[in-house]
């Protein structure tokens, strides 16, 4: 995780070195969402789908940084004021506290464009047809039905009593879309055909809906400091989470029964598989 965040670091330093003209300031706002914080736990998992299909480290990286692109961007935005109206993210202040709400939409807009500048560049991959299909499936996976889809549901959620299955559904596309095009990135760069992923879209999706339940038990029960964000926030807001829905035990028994699901549809991958394992549990039993 370390190494594979390092490595993202140095990446986001490059593409993001200041033009030294009068754009310099949305190149800092994207540098302070950007760089420096975060688990980084969408490369970690492009990095280790790939590394089940013999993908360079250099190739899963750069996909890495795509999806970090369009996951910083939807933070940038998902903390202004116009949505969840928070300070702090990642331990420091938000881009529109840290600059203003003009720069924040832009840094947001920019880091969204980044992202596929990223993956159609050459050096991604040499097969133009796998960089077409990356581009396809991180499109699908930030649009309307997918991440901004399950923002403008989680929205919607605060005026409505969602059940269940609506907020298994929101859950899916605010958060288990993006995490779901790590897995297939990493199938995508490998070459592997459709028929070849339905082992890791199902880990994808149990783990994806893991991961969400998780934030929304940190919400409840989380330390600020360690999080690096606002605590309580979905109480205040009224929204319907699997916490509010279920409460806070049957929560995490569902969050850790859908940990060993995902790693059960991982059956057919042997030792080679193992981070991806350990990511698993990681992403239920992690503090911030
Ligand atoms: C937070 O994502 C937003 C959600 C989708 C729940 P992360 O918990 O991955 O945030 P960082 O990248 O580590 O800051
Ligand atoms: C945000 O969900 C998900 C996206 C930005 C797509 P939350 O609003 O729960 O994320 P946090 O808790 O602010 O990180
Ligand atoms: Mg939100
Ligand atoms: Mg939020
Ligand atoms: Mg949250």
């Amino acid at each position: 995780m370390q190494s594979v965040a390092a490595d993202i670091d140095t990446l986001f330093d490059q593409v993001l070195a200041l033009p030294g003209d009068p754009r310099d300031v949305l190149y800092e706002a994207m540098r302070h969402a950007a760089i420096g914080g975060g688990k980084r736990l969408r490369p970690l998992l492009v990095y280790a789908a790939s590394n089940l299909f013999n993908v360079s480290r250099g190739s899963a990286l750069r996909a890495g940084l795509a999806i970090e692109c369009i996951h910083v961007y939807s933070l940038i935005h998902d903390d202004m004021p116009c949505m969840d109206d928070d300070d702090m993210r990642r331990g420091k202040p938000t881009v529109h506290k840290a600059f203003n709400e003009a720069v924040a939409v832009l840094a947001g807009d920019a880091l969204q464009a980044l992202a596929f500048e990223v993956v159609a560049d050459p050096e991604t991959h040499p097969d133009p047809f796998v960089r077409a299909e990356l581009a396809l499936e991180l499109a699908r996976a930030s649009g309307p039905s997918g991440m901004a889809g399950g923002q403008m549901m989680d929205l919607e959620a605060e005026e409505n009593r969602f059940d269940l299955p609506t907020t298994t559904r929101l859950q899916q596309l605010k958060t288990g879309a993006l995490i779901a095009f790590c897995l297939e990135a990493g199938a995508i760069l490998g070459h592997v055909p459709p028929e070849g992923r339905r082992g890791l879209r199902a880990y994808a999706r149990d783990i994806g809906l893991a991961f969400q339940i998780a934030d929304d038990l940190l919400d409840v029960e989380g330390d600020a400091a360690v999080v690096g964000k606002a605590t309580g926030k979905d109480a205040d807001a009224g929204k319907a989470t699997f916490v509010s829905l279920l409460g806070v035990e049957r929560a995490r028994k569902q969050a850790s029964m859908l940990v060993d699901q995902a790693i059960a549809h991982l059956a057919a991958f042997g030792a080679e598989a193992d981070l991806l394992r350990a990511i698993a549990r990681y992403v239920v039993e992690r503090d911030h």
